[in-house]
């Protein structure tokens, strides 16, 4: 670790005001430190983490042991060199007091890492739900972008653990098919622009994402097109100009995948559009009555949201923007139903691919008792199971467990 910090500081204070240009004989006569034996073990109490190496080029491998719970740590700051060694994933070096530097590592306790906790206590006192899954948490502590339900479906979340935009099938490998960056990005930017009290903003106004919350590779604004990366939406050629949207096609963008040049925008979006184009007509011949124009509900995709209404009723809809009968409901009769309308189990239903799909009630929202194989669990309004299983062999529908209250369970 000297070694390595003396050659960076040599490194540093001769080429600092160079412009270094890493070839690959740079390392050449650089000698690389060993790596400790926890970082080459990898295993479950003998890992580390691998940064960028602090050497210029990043000529070496560079890797912080991680400090198991309960081991000994220093906070340090700034001007400290480099550390050897860094509280693994989940813990943090807490210390007595807030002037001391050495402390001892232990548990995160973040909202995230609390449900962990409370799942793994009801784990070993045996109240945990067979279909309840144990909150994935980052190495920060913070929520993973993605919760699944398995064998049902995974979606996305904000950075609190709230559900957003992003849905698809279940899969085990969530962590790499929803990064949601797309659609954790949108509230952020709808927040910014201080659009209105539930931040949302309009088809055109923003980024268009794809069904699991990643960006779509092709964007358009006012009509001009480019590439963009699915994980960040950046720019992918930065240099290409952009393209108009009636001449998009395979050879004029690079990410067009669309076999019919010139095609951009989804039914829900082009809906929208023509009653905008509509409305602005009649706002420029100043109409008084600006009403009675019906602008469809579109998701972050373009496709058309779940709930859609007219003026008698309230129906779930796929992204097609056909109506799904087994889910409208009068607005008048059955205004509890028509106002909790949420259609998260009907499309739910429209994308599980497995045997088992979830109850609905009458608007479309999870049935909160769903039973299968004589045992029933509790789910809240996305379908996670919020207690535990109940045998009801007996009689499914008689006997059904007491669900808590939904609003004491978040
Ligand atoms: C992990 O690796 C270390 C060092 O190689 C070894 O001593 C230890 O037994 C290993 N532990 C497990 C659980 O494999
Ligand atoms: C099991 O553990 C959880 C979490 O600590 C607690 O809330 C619950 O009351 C416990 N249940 C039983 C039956 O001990
Ligand atoms: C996540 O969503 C919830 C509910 O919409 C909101 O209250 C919270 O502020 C959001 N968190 C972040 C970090 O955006
Ligand atoms: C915000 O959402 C609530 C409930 O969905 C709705 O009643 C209200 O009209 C919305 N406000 C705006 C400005 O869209
Ligand atoms: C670009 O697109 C607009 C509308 O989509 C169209 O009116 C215009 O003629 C196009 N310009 C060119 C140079 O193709
Ligand atoms: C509203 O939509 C429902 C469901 O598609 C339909 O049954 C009903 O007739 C519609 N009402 C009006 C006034 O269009």
């Amino acid at each position: 670790m000297i070694a390595i910090l003396i050659s960076f500081a040599i490194f540093t204070s001769v080429f600092s005001d160079e412009n270094i240009l890493c070839t690959t004989k740079s390392c050449k006569d650089v000698v690389c430190p060993k790596l400790s034996e926890k970082c080459k073990a990898q295993n479950a109490t003998h890992n580390g983490v691998f940064l960028l190496s602090p050497i210029t080029c990043n000529c070496c491998e560079f890797c912080l042991d991680n400090l198991n719970e309960g081991e000994e740590c220093s906070k340090g700051d700034v001007t400290d060199p480099v550390p050897k060694e860094v509280c693994g994933p989940g813990l943090v070096c807490k210390t007595n007091n807030k002037d001391s530097t050495d402390g001892v590592c232990a548990k995160m306790e973040t909202a995230c890492t609390n449900l962990q906790k409370s799942y793994d206590e009801r784990g070993i006192n045996g109240t945990a739900g067979t279909l309840e899954v144990r909150q994935d948490c980052t190495s920060e502590g913070e929520f993973v972008p993605y919760k699944c339900i398995p064998g049902q479906t995974c979606y996305c979340v904000n950075a609190t653990g709230h559900r957003i935009f992003g849905e698809m099938d279940f899969t085990p490998l969530a962590d790499d098919l929803l990064k949601c960056k797309c659609s954790r990005d949108y509230t952020g930017i709808a927040v910014v622009l201080g659009r209105n009290e539930n931040a949302t903003l309009e088809p055109l106004e923003h980024f268009r994402c794809t069904a699991n919350g990643d960006y779509d590779s092709v964007q358009c604004i006012n009509d001009k097109c480019f590439c963009v990366d699915e994980y960040d939406g950046a720019p992918t050629y930065p240099n290409d100009k952009l393209v108009n949207i009636t001449d998009i096609s395979k050879s004029t963008l690079k990410c067009y995948k669309n076999k019919k040049a010139g095609v951009f925008y989804k039914d829900c979006e082009n809906e929208y559009i023509d009653v905008l184009k509509m409305y602005n007509k009649f706002k420029k011949n100043d109409y008084k009555k600006l009403y009675g124009f019906k602008f469809p509900k579109c998701d972050l995709d373009g496709t058309y949201q779940a709930v859609q209404e007219n003026s008698t009723h309230k129906y779930c809809v796929d992204k097609e923007g056909h109506v799904l009968t087994s889910a409208v409901v009068d607005k008048g009769k059955d205004s509890d139903l028509a106002k909790s309308m949420d259609c998260k189990c009907a499309r739910a239903r429209l994308i599980i691919t497995g045997e088992d799909k979830p109850e609905c009630m009458e608007n479309g929202n999870y049935a909160q008792v769903q039973c299968r194989k004589g045992r029933c669990r509790c789910v809240d309004s996305d379908g996670n199971q919020v207690c535990d299983d109940v045998n009801c062999e007996v009689d499914e529908k008689n006997s059904p467990p007491t669900c808590p209250d939904p609003d004491s369970s978040s």
